[in-house]
């Protein structure tokens, strides 16, 4: 059964924090409860989820006012069991339409081959590097995606 993507809604909370938890135990950090809830509220954010019953993925956008300021697109997962059935990228199409007609920026650990291939799918290129950003000494890629490339 492919996932509904939906915007998130505050019933959402838990499931997703616990599903970030899981995600992100041994790479670069879980965000608190306290942070998502943040997330949640803020209104420069858009958070989708993929919802199968239970909330198996979610994006998150921050999406500035001025429509001449990239996107930045914030973190996107996929529970463990159902990865590379194409649920990052029913994601990542709802989130270019969110962000129809507007660059996109993200930044990514280096050795995160998972997700630098499903950007590069995306239309994303890598256009800087910061050394040594991620604790353990991994760099940080920033990747844009820009609107005239790919209209
Ligand atoms: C990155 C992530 C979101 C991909 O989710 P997914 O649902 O498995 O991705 P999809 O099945 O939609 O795959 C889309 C494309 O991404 C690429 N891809 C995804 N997982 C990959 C892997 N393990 N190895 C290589 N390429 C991969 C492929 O190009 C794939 O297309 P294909 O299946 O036709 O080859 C998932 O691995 C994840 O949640 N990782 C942990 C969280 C994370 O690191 N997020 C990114 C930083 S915020």
């Amino acid at each position: 059964m492919r996932p509904a993507i939906r915007p998130a809604v505050a019933a959402d909370l838990e499931s997703v924090v616990s599903l970030d938890a899981l995600c992100f135990k041994s790479s670069s950090g879980a965000w608190s409860a306290v942070s998502w809830a943040d997330e949640f509220s803020r209104s420069d954010r858009v958070v989708l989820v993929a919802d199968e019953g239970a909330v198996v993925g979610y994006v998150v956008l921050l999406v500035p006012p001025f429509a001449e300021d990239p996107v930045e697109l914030l973190r996107i997962a996929v529970t463990p069991a159902e990865r590379r059935t194409g649920i990052a990228s029913q994601l990542m199409s709802a989130a270019l339409s969110v962000c129809a007609g507007r660059d996109i920026l993200l930044e990514v650990a280096a050795g995160n081959f998972a997700a630098v291939k499903l950007y590069q799918g995306y239309g994303f290129g890598e256009i800087s590097r910061r050394a040594g950003y991620y604790a353990g000494g991994e760099d940080a890629v920033i990747m844009r995606r820009q609107e005239k490339d790919n209209d």
